[in-house]
């Protein structure tokens, strides 16, 4: 009675009329769950039906099939995405086998998909990461761990990875690493590049982004901007590549067969060299920290100090969800920063612009704090105008466990996947992208449709 209640409720508040003088329902609450009514029935306003699944437009399994292979989006399905929008509109579904995924492709749809997510969100489930684990009996991360588990993690992850309080924290760290790459550079142009090109730039951000993500997470250096990259550190972030490079691949198999193929033994291989490398990272911090509370010094660090310290987490939960933020960050920061240093080049004015800026806050060789940082207004708006016009994490997915919600003028029963589009319409956009792993992060949302179809 009192979800009846709520849902009235709801739908007066909410009930508009949008362009097409089609009635809308854009609920703010998670309230419909509740009412365990069949979706197929739903009316809306006195004669508008509101529609379902079924009224969905969208390519068939053999369509998809054919738009992936046939005409070759495999490796570029939010390529896919854009153009299904463009013949299906903002909200179609894709069929993939038993597998249906509501697709959802404009800024104000988003919005109510995300407005409506339950206590716990839950994206798609990455069942070769997750078996990996299983297999070694490692524990999940914040990218593979789901439900209230999923939230306990966040909660003791979030404070040193997201408040500014504590960031700021690493601002020495960082600037180390930013000194090094800057002199690297100077370097690769002298050495290499005949005083003017630096030729694999985007391959330098990467090790840049891997090291300064190291350099906060294990709090220790790895040396991938030294001249000569150490042969652990390099093995480190190859492994890194082909647990990538591997992923889309295994989830094309059926879990039954994982244990059988090659493909997945490398696979394995690879997670074992990542957790062995976090692992001895893990265990010298804690000799380190063991040894000053035996000299009765104090303890101090960053992420992975805290961790430890705080005994919020078992060395195991530590291991899992470090090794994620370390695959989380490198790819997208260091494509941001490509993408905003090509814009810079194509455009000097902005480049003058932030120059001024920076030097005006940061004169001379002052290094810049994270105060400093937040006086630079331009530098801000340079980052966030290159993620609208490259999002690193172009589309993303819910599955709908919770409730059932509604989009538009369609309802959505419960477990279903909407995989949505954050991707602005990026008017000259059209260049080749610049990094080698600039599409990376679209590849396994994709794929792990397939995967849910073959099981
Ligand atoms: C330009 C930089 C970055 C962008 C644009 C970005 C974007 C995103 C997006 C869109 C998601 C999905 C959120 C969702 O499902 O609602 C995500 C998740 C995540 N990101 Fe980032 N990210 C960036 C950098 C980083 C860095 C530096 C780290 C860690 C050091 C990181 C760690 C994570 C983690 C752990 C998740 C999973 C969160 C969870 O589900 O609990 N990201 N990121």
């Amino acid at each position: 009675m009192f979800s009846r209640s709520l849902l009235q409720i709801g739908l007066r508040v909410c009930t508009h009329e949008n362009r097409n003088g089609i009635k809308r329902v854009t609920p703010t609450l998670t309230y419909i769950s509740d009412r365990r009514r069949d979706a197929s029935t739903t009316i809306v306003g006195d004669n508008n039906k509101q529609k379902t699944m079924d009224d969905l437009d969208g390519p068939s399994f053999l369509r998809s099939l054919y738009w992936l292979f046939g005409k070759g989006y495999f490796q570029t399905t939010h390529q896919m995405q854009i153009e299904h929008s463009k013949i299906y509109g903002p909200l179609w579904k894709s069929k993939y086998g038993p597998l249906v995924i509501v697709n959802v492709a404009s800024a104000e749809l988003i919005e109510q998909v995300l407005r409506q997510e339950g206590r716990h969100p839950t994206r798609m489930d990455m069942p070769h990461w997750r078996s990996y684990r299983e297999l070694r009996n490692h524990a999940y991360g914040p990218l593979t761990e789901m439900g209230a588990q999923w939230q306990r993690i966040r909660s003791i992850l979030n404070p040193r990875m997201l408040k500014p309080k504590h960031v700021s924290a690493y601002t020495n760290a960082i600037n180390d690493v930013v000194t090094d790459f800057i002199e690297k550079v100077a370097w690769l142009r002298e050495t290499k590049g005949e005083g003017v090109m630096v030729n694999d730039l985007a391959g330098e951000l990467y090790k840049f982004a891997f090291e300064g993500i190291c350099s906060v997470l294990f709090e220790t250096r790895m040396g991938c901007l030294n001249e000569e990259v150490p042969e652990e550190t390099q093995k480190f972030i190859f492994s890194v590549g082909e647990m990538f490079r591997l992923s889309p691949i295994i989830v094309l198999f059926p879990k039954s067969t994982w244990p059988y193929l090659p493909v997945w033994k490398h696979f394995v291989a690879v997670w074992d060299h990542l957790f062995k490398v976090a692992e001895e990272q893990v265990r010298q911090k804690m000799e380190e920290i063991q040894e000053r509370i035996s000299l009765g010094q104090p303890v101090q660090g960053e992420y992975l100090t805290h961790l430890i310290v705080s005994e919020q987490m078992s060395v195991t939960e530590i291991l899992g969800s470090i090794t994620e933020l370390l695959l989380a960050g490198v790819d997208t920061t260091s494509n941001t920063v490509s993408w905003s240093l090509y814009h810079m080049a194509l455009e000097p004015e902005i480049q003058e612009k932030l120059y001024q800026e920076v030097i005006s806050v940061c004169p001379g060789d002052k290094v810049p704090t994270s105060d400093d940082i937040a006086r630079m207004p331009w530098l801000k708006t340079v980052v966030r105008e290159t993620l609208r016009m490259y999002p690193v994490v172009p589309g993303n997915a819910r599955i709908n466990v919770e409730n059932e919600i509604v989009v538009g003028d369609h309802i959505f029963p419960k477990n279903l996947i909407k995989h949505y589009e954050i991707r602005a319409d990026p008017a000259g956009a059209t260049v080749k992208p610049i990094t080698r792993t600039l599409l990376v992060p679209a590849t396994p949302i994709n794929l792990q449709f397939i995967n849910r179809t073959v099981q």
